[in-house]
This record gives structure tokens, C-alpha cells and sequence, in this order.
């Protein structure tokens, strides 16, 4: 990989450590990935939550801060494992803090959201940026046409530097579709868009899929949702709506050649997703999930609503979190929907959620979920029965208790 004079001389530690260290990182995955040369990038996003990176991660961006490490770009920061607000109880939930303090002396924006395009941090078509959270990367390359390969500590090195290897996301090439994906079934709903995208991630694996039949522009909840099921399925950063994303305005923009015979998704197949989603049956719920992605200030509306306009009295019975991030909280908060959420019993999160918090769901929990991220995290980290469901079907199995199918 060729490096100019200014990052050679970071490389050799003529810059400091930080610099060094960041270099070393990108010249490292550079080389790996055969790219040909460093390229500018103008935003950066840090997974930074404390029960990955535990009190090594703390010390190393301590470090950083001391020996002068600054972020170059604007930096904003993934959900982290602790609500800010709240006092810290263990030397982990300080750890955290240490954390997101060390990334904030360097420049960072404290967003802690694994959505923060509902916070307005946006990047533009076409710019390169390097973020990491496997859901963000495909909300970026699909939706806003911004260039991003799925970064890891990567991102960190990115935001030193400002700077990423020019591979994968950041190649033309490597942005076409090479399976086409028809749907034949209306999706109204954030629960069908994050079943939509686990199947298609499935479907398509290591493919760039474009689906055509969509009968709405989705929101920016659908995308989110979608983005997010889609990256634990597939390790693609990347898919395209027809006539709908801004790299796959017509199936002849996406294709340099015919397409492809379609695969299809129909009503048969979204229910036999759900199946697949959902290993619980009817009965008693232990808690209920809703957030994840973290929910805008639409989804906390919706739920107020839902919950005051139902037969069933408005208290919830169970254990039930709405995760947000800080900036939607306060405008809940404003909006009076924050105290109609806790009258009834639900515990809105804000900075974290029910995976990357401390506060662990406890083993064969009954979780009631309308995101398909969230049940396979579940299932997988503490072997949770699975009910999953539109938001009006958690919503009544939070206020009834029970899971009615
Ligand atoms: Fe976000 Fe937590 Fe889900 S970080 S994507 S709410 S698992």
C-alpha cells in the first residue's frame, strides 16, 4: 500500500503515539485488503460499549488522551453500557464512564445511540466515513449513498486520522447487486421490515441484493430496522431498494447486465421468518423489549398512544424497557410521553438497551420483542423464549401479561 510522506512519518512514531498506533492499524487491515492507498474520510462512529472492550479498552484510550491522541473528524459514539444519568453502582458501570470520558476529552459527541441518523447525524452522498456497529454500515452505504465498510477499532484509528484504507464499501465496484430479491407481500410495519431483513440477509449471504416490489417508501424506521436484521444475517454492507435508494433508481441502473431471475419473498415466506424468530408460544411474558434499534420519537408516540387508548388497564405488568438514545428522551421528555410511559410501568432507556447494558436479562427469560436483532441476541446470550410480534402486540402483552399469539 502506498503511503505518503505525512503517513510514513506517522507510521515511524514521528507523530506521536497515537498517530503511530492508528497507522499501524490502518496499514495493517490496508495491506490485508490489498488497498492500494489511504483516502480522507469525513466522520467517524466508535463502538466504545464496556462489555466489549472491558478495563484494557479503557486503559488504551486513557493512553491516548495523555500522549495527545485527538479525533481529526466529527466522532459520534454507539450505545454504551450504562444510562449516563444514573449513579454508577460497580467498578464495570465506571469503567464505562472512563470510557466515554476518554473518547469525549479526544472530541467525541457523546450520541451513545446505535441510531444516531435520528439524532441528525447524517452523512451525505457519496462522502467516505468510517463507522463501525454492524447496523449502521448498511443504513449508510443504502440509504444515504455515504461510503463505509463495517469498521471495527478500526473506526478509533479513522478518527485519529481521519483517514480509512481504500477497499471494499469505498470501491464503485464493489457496490453493485448481484441477486435480485422480489417482494410480493405489503410490509406496513417495523416489525415485517426487520423480518424482511433477516431473510434477505440470509438469502443473499455474501451478496449485494436489490429488491423490487416494495409498495411504500419506508420510513426511516423501517430502514433502521431493516439495516440492522439484515447485518446480523449477511456480511454484506450494502443493498438496494428499486426505484427507491439513491444507487438503484431503476433495475437497469442496478444491472449492468440482465438481472437475474428474482428470488421471491411472499407472505408465506415473512411468516415462515416469523416462525423461525419466534420459539415461544402463547402464555406468560417476563418482559417485553421495544427499542432496538433505539426507537425515535415516532415509535415513543405510538406507543403512548396505544397504551392509553387500550381496553386493558394502562399499567404494565411485566418488566418492559423502550430503548432510546439521550436526544429523543429529552424530546419525550418535553413532549410529556415520558412520564405517561412510567406512570404505566415502562422503564425508558436512554444511552443503552437490554444487550449491551450491564443490567443482563436473566436466563430462559419469556422476551416479547417486535425486532429480530433483539430475539437473536436474546436467544443466543441468555437462551430467552422468543414472542415476537408487531409494537401493538408487545404493548398488549405488557399491560395483560400475557402473550396471546
Ligand atoms: Fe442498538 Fe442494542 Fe439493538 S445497541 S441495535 S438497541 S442490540
Amino acid at each position: 500500500m502506498n503511503l505518503t510522506t505525512d503517513q510514513e512519518a506517522m507510521l515511524a512514531g514521528k507523530k506521536g503515539w497515537p498517530l503511530q498506533i492508528a497507522m499501524k492499524m490502518l496499514a495493517a487491515v490496508g495491506r490485508a485488503q490489498d488497498a492500494p492507498e489511504l483516502i480522507p474520510v469525513t466522520s467517524a462512529h466508535l463502538v466504545i460499549d464496556g462489555t466489549a472492550l472491558g478495563k484494557a479498552g479503557g486503559d488504551f484510550l486513557e493512553r491516548l488522551v495523555v500522549e495527545g491522541g485527538r479525533f481529526v473528524i466529527p466522532t459520534s459514539i454507539n450505545a454504551i453500557a450504562v444510562d449516563r444519568t444514573k449513579p454508577l453502582k460497580t467498578a464495570e458501570e465506571e469503567n464505562q464512564i472512563r470510557i466515554l470520558e476518554a473518547c469525549e476529552k479526544m472530541g467525541a459527541l457523546p450520541s451513545c445511540s446505535c441510531n444516531p441518523f435520528i439524532q441528525g447525524i447524517v452523512p451525505s452522498f457519496g462522502e467516505h466515513v468510517a463507522w463501525s456497529e454492524s447496523a449502521t454500515a448498511p443504513y449508510i452505504n443504502s440509504v444515504l449513498g455515504a461510503r463505509t465498510n463495517r469498521e471495527g477499532a478500526t473506526a478509533v484509528a479513522s478518527a485519529l486520522t481521519g483517514l480509512t484504507p481504500r477497499y471494499g464499501m469505498h470501491l464503485e465496484e464493489n457496490r453493485r447487486p448481484n441477486v435480485l430479491i422480489r417482494v410480493e407481500t405489503d410490509l406496513a410495519s417495523v416489525d415485517q421490515f426487520s423480518l424482511l431483513g433477516a431473510l434477505v440477509g440470509r438469502l443473499a449471504a455474501e451478496r449485494i441484493p436489490t429488491l423490487e416490489g416494495l409498495t411504500r417508501i419506508p420510513s426511516i424506521d423501517d430502514y433502521v430496522s431493516f439495516s440492522a436484521a439484515y447485518a446480523i444475517h449477511s456480511m454484506s454492507a450494502i443493498y438496494h431498494f428499486s426505484g427507491i435508494t439513491p444507487e438503484a433508481k431503476t433495475l437497469a441502473d442496478a444491472y449492468s447486465e440482465p438481472a437475474p431471475l428474482p428470488i421471491i419473498i411472499d407472505d408465506d415466506a415473512l411468516d415462515a421468518e416469523r416462525r423461525k424468530t419466534a420459539n415461544g408460544k402463547e402464555g406468560p411474558v417476563d418482559v417485553v423489549s421495544i427499542g432496538c434499534p433505539h426507537a425515535s420519537i415516532e415509535q415513543l408516540r405510538e406507543a403512548v398512544e396505544k397504551i392509553e387508548s387500550s381496553t386493558n388497564s394502562p399499567e404494565i405488568k411485566v418488566k418492559f424497557y423502550i430503548h432510546t438514545n439521550r436526544t429523543t428522551y429529552d424530546i419525550a421528555e418535553a413532549e410529556g410521553l415520558i412520564s405517561v410511559l412510567l406512570a404505566a410501568g415502562i422503564t425508558v432507556t436512554a444511552d443503552n438497551c437490554s444487550v449491551v447494558s450491564y443490567d443482563k436479562l436473566i436466563k430462559g427469560v419469556r422476551l416479547a420483542t417486535n425486532s429480530t436483532k433483539m430475539a437473536l441476541f436474546a436467544k443466543s446470550v441468555c437462551n430467552a423464549e422468543i414472542l415476537f410480534g408487531s409494537t401493538q402486540e408487545c404493548i398488549d402483552a405488557g399491560l395483560s401479561g400475557i402473550w396471546k399469539g
